[in-house]
Parts: C-alpha cells; structure tokens; sequence
C-alpha cells in the first residue's frame, strides 16, 4: 500500500480536505505536514457541515488515525477547542485516534500579536501581505531562529517558564519599539495557559517518524494532506506574497521524518478556474462579471477569515509550475459544476511580458504585475451535472473542457468533483481507485 501526497496546485482553497476525505476511507493514517490554523477545511458528509482548521479530515473516518508532523505550527487553543469541538459532534479524538510530533512549533500568542500588528504597520504604506493573522510567520521565524517553543517543551515545564521569561521581554520590547504597538504580553500568564493546555496535549505526543517507518515496511496506506497551496509555498511561490511554509509535496518528508524515495504517489488538487485569497499576484484574475459570478456560485469565501476571494480562469502557466515542483503524478479538478451556465470559458495559456512570450511566473511581484495572459476560449456548457457519476454522462463540452485541461498541463486528470458531497466526487484513475479502494 503507497504513500500518497496531497497537495493543492494553485493559491490554496482547492477543495483538497474533500478529496482527502474521499481518499482516505480505507487509509491507516492521514498525515499533515504543514500549515496552522491557517488552513481550513469544511467537509459536508450527509449534509452535515464540519469545519476543522488543524485536526486532519482523517478524523472523521473511525478506522483511521491522524498524525500532526513536526512542521504543523499548533496554536495550543485552537487545537484544543476543535478537539473539544469534535467531541461533541459524537468523533471521539483519543490519543489513539491522533498523534502530534514533539517537534511541532506551538503558535503563542504574541505570535498572532506580531502577525496583527506587522499587517496594520505595513497597511499603513500598501505593503501588507494579506496574512490570516494566526501567526504563522511569527511561529515559522521563532523556529528557524532556535527562539521556539515546541511541544515538547510541555513535557518539560520547569525549563519553559525560564525559556518564556527571556523570549516574552525580547517580543514586548519589539512590539512596542519597532511596531509602536500597546500590546504587552506576561510570561507568567502564558506559562500559567500553557501547563493547562499541557494536560490535554502531551497525552497526544507520539514519535511520528518511526511510526511511518513502521507503516512503510507493514505497507500501510498513507495520506499525507497538504495545506494551502503550491504557488504559496515560502521557496517557490509568489514571494513575498506567500505563507511561511514549504507547501509542496517533498515537504511531507522532511516534516514527518522519512525519505523521498517512500513516496509512492503525488495527486495535485486544482479547481477547474482559479482563486486567491490576501494580496499577491494573480495573472488570470477576472474582477469584472465573470469573477464575481464565480465567487458568488463557488462561494468563494475564506472558512478561516470570511475573506471573499479573488476569482479568475485556470492559469495552465502557474499550474504547469506546481505540477513541476510537486512531481505530480495527475489531477483532481474540483468545482466543475460551478462552471455549468457560462456562454465561454477561459484556459490562461501563456504569458506576455513587455510583448515577449514568458512561460513561467517572473520571481519579481512588479513583472508579474505587468503580464497580460493569452486566453484560449471554449464553449460551456447549461446543464446541471452536479449529478453526474462518470465522465461519459458530463455534456460533450465539459468533457471538452477537461481534456483541454489535460493537454495544456501534460498531466493525466485522475478525477474531478461536481459538488460538495463525498457522492459528487468522480474517480477516473484506476491508482487511485486501487489505492483507496483496497487497504484495510
Ligand atoms: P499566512 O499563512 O497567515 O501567513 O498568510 C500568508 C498568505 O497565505 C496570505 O495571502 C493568506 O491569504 C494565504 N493563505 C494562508 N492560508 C491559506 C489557505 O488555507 N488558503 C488560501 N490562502 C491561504
């Protein structure tokens, strides 16, 4: 049984917690490997809505267990309300049924403080990134910096509250004197929060590298869920405008402790048009009539901060880049059934820079700024297919649509979805139909 990889092929918001969802119904583990609090999935299993943030969408599965990778940032309280959250909903969340990496940096609430108050600083000037305001990037720097606090440390209280007293002095003397801020946060406090919070946590801690290594050679399958998407990884994605982890694929072995060779499978999550949500460039945005008909039936709406999002046509340049980075092996391309009723519809092809054709996104926000995009125009379709169960029942000209999709990214489309429902997901692969189908 393979290790699968998930990951989002454009700016996030790709439905990769339903496809996951669907996947891993006979999974052993689903594993996230990076993100925070930032990510957010809403699942709808027989109209039933639930939204998770951190937890894996695994959870919902009974026979299946989560894993929290050492590059997952945790925000203690956020992890815990949704675990109490869950509960309530009837899905128990035992340490049996999740395990988190002592290595995961923990979100601390200066963190989200700095992220706020860096975000209204530069606002002030046009330059804010459009960040979810979890403290994500505060977190991801304290860990790079040797200045983090892990959840390990929760085992080892008595060392933290000395570690906490000298972080917390450095971050209310930045907030106050480089941001000019009035927030001031109390080592004691957060010590006092934090050996609550270490109660309900440390029975969660599992070492996560060798429970994939024994998972490999009992061949266990394996789902590792990406968060946020490939064209918003730190490396290659549109930096500055960007999150502050590695989205891409490679990422998850370097997270949970295992080699590349392990990975059996990438399957790239892509929505048949394109949203973004914050600042940063987005070649094929429409914010004209299109765009807001596509937010409007898509409802493009961010589950973690309500944020409409921009809306545009299928960008094959930028996807071509994701496949490429990912080693994507095909496709699902989801939200199909938002395109049924537009006359025409749009493929970004390629890009023109100052008049010269580019084929790949230029490292330089102001360049990307300046590209206009060369647009091919197919026809749509008017029916409903939010019921369709095959490829063949698709009207000829969404089957059109994907196969165009198909040529112009050179990878094969391993299914595609026409509704929120794990019902209105279609697989046409047979590897993953193989691989979700026959484990356990
Ligand atoms: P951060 O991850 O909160 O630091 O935000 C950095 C950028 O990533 C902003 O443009 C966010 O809107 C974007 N971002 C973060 N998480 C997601 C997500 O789950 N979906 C889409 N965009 C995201």
């Amino acid at each position: 049984m393979p290790f699968v990889v998930v990951v989002g092929i454009q700016w996030g918001d790709e439905g990769k917690g339903k496809v996951v969802d669907y996947l891993t119904e006979k999974a052993h583990l689903v594993v996230r490997f990076q993100g925070g609090n930032n990510a957010g999935h809403t699942i709808i299993v027989d109209g039933k809505k639930t939204a998770l943030r951190i937890i894996p969408s695994g959870i919902l599965r009974p026979d299946t267990r989560c894993l929290l990778a050492g590059g997952v940032v945790i925000d203690p309280s956020i992890l815990i309300e949704e675990i109490k959250s869950l509960e309530q909903n009837g899905i128990t969340v035992t340490p049996k049924r999740l395990g988190i990496a002592g290595e995961c940096p923990l979100i601390m609430p200066y963190h989200i403080g700095i992220d706020q108050e860096r975000e209204r600083k530069k606002s002030l000037t046009g330059t804010s990134i459009g960040t979810t305001g979890k403290g994500i990037g505060p977190t991801y720097e304290d860990a790079v910096s040797r200045n983090g606090i892990r959840v390990s440390d929760l085992v080892y209280l008595d060392k933290l509250k000395e570690k906490l007293e000298v972080i917390v002095e450095g971050k209310n003397l930045y907030l106050k004197k480089v941001l000019g801020s009035e927030l001031e946060y109390s080592a004691e406090e957060i010590f006092k929060l934090l050996t609550e919070q270490a109660k309900i946590i440390v029975p969660y801690l599992s070492n996560i590298s060798q429970e994939l290594a024994r998972a490999k050679s009992e061949q266990e399958f394996v789902m590792f869920e990406g968060a946020q998407g490939s064209l918003l990884d730190i490396h290659h994605g549109t930096y500055p405008y960007v999150t502050s982890s590695s989205t891409v694929s490679g990422f998850a072995c370097v997270s949970a402790g295992f080699g590349p060779k392990s990975i059996d499978y990438v399957l790239g999550i892509c929505k048949a048009y394109s949203t973004r949500v914050g600042e940063g460039p987005f070649p094929t945005e429409d914010t004209g009539y299109d765009g807001e008909k596509l937010r409007e039936i898509g409802r493009e709406f961010g589950t973690v901060t309500g944020r409409p999002r921009r809306c545009g046509w299928f960008d094959a340049v930028a996807v071509r880049k994701a496949i490429r980075i990912n080693g994507i092996d095909s496709m699902m391309i989801t939200k199909l059934d938002i395109l049924s009723g537009f006359k025409t519809l749009k493929i970004g092809l390629h890009y023109l820079l100052d008049g010269a054709p580019v084929d790949d996104l230029p490292l330089s926000p102001s360049e990307c700024g300046k590209l206009q995009v060369h647009y091919e125009e197919l026809e749509g379709w008017t029916e409903d297919i939010s019921k369709v169960t095959s490829f063949d029942e698709l009207p000829v000209n969404a089957q059109r649509f994907l196969i165009r999709l198909e040529e112009v990214t050179e990878t094969k489309i391993g299914g595609f979805s026409v509704g929120p429902e794990r019902s209105q997901t279609i697989v046409l692969s047979d590897d993953i139909k193989a691989f979700s189908k026959n484990a356990h």
